[in-house]
């Protein structure tokens, strides 16, 4: 069984993904994490973001192994994964390794912005997490101070907003519920009211197929 979640950055959708796959046994991959190391790649050897040739080549070249290094999580790192993924090449070289992941067994659930449009069309359960920007911004900003970084909630709303903004009007796969997803809205649930509403939407996509 295959579990898409998309939604816009800071919505939970990664929590969710991890908690969900925890639950059913699956394997989880945050699809993020995998734009964020190719423009981490790009930053540490100095490179413009825009440079197609080398950030298709970042992305040819991902290394799994890094995708745990912390500073993949920063503010600056999602901001340039923001630009390199707005790239149509770059997007199509990290299809397969996508693709291949969700193939395997158990089963897998993958989340990010084009997970039940693009890459898994024919995921058996799709999720779109929603929930307001104002709420996201400050999950953020206290998740970001957690780790010790100095964050400005007003700051954070407002990259998040443009961060939104880009992502959903590009023109190589934007962020958009497919029509098949189940829209979820996590901006009055706590995490764990989340996951339990998530595990209800795969309990009902299952039992209609049984
Ligand atoms: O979910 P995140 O904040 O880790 O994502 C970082 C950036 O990567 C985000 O601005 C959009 C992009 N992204 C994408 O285009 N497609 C995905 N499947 C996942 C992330």
């Amino acid at each position: 069984m295959i579990i898409a979640i998309d939604g816009p950055a800071a919505s939970g959708k990664g929590t969710l993904g991890k908690r969900l796959a925890h639950h059913y046994g699956y394997r989880h991959l945050d699809t993020g994490v995998i734009y964020r190391a190719v423009a981490k790649a790009l930053l540490d050897d100095g490179v413009d973001l825009t440079d197609e040739a080398r950030a298709v080549a970042a992305a040819l070249e991902l290394d799994p192994e890094k995708f745990g290094h912390p500073e993949l999580k920063t503010q600056r790192i999602g901001d340039a994964a923001s630009v390199v993924s707005a790239i149509a090449s770059v997007r199509e070289a990290l299809v397969s390794f996508q693709r291949q992941f969700a193939a395997g067994p158990p089963g897998a659930v993958l989340d990010g912005r084009d997970i039940g449009t693009v890459i898994c069309p024919n995921a058996d359960v799709k999720i779109f997490v929603v929930a307001d920007p104002l709420v996201r911004a400050r999950r953020r900003t206290l998740e970001a101070r957690a780790r010790g970084e100095a964050a400005d909630e007003a700051a954070v709303l407002a990259d998040i907003l443009r961060r939104d903004e880009r992502d959903r009007n590009r023109v190589a796969a934007p962020l958009k519920a497919a029509a098949d997803a189940h829209v979820l809205d996590n901006s009055n649930l706590d995490i764990e009211a989340g996951v339990r509403a998530a595990i209800a939407i795969v309990e009902a996509a299952r039992s209609r197929r049984a």
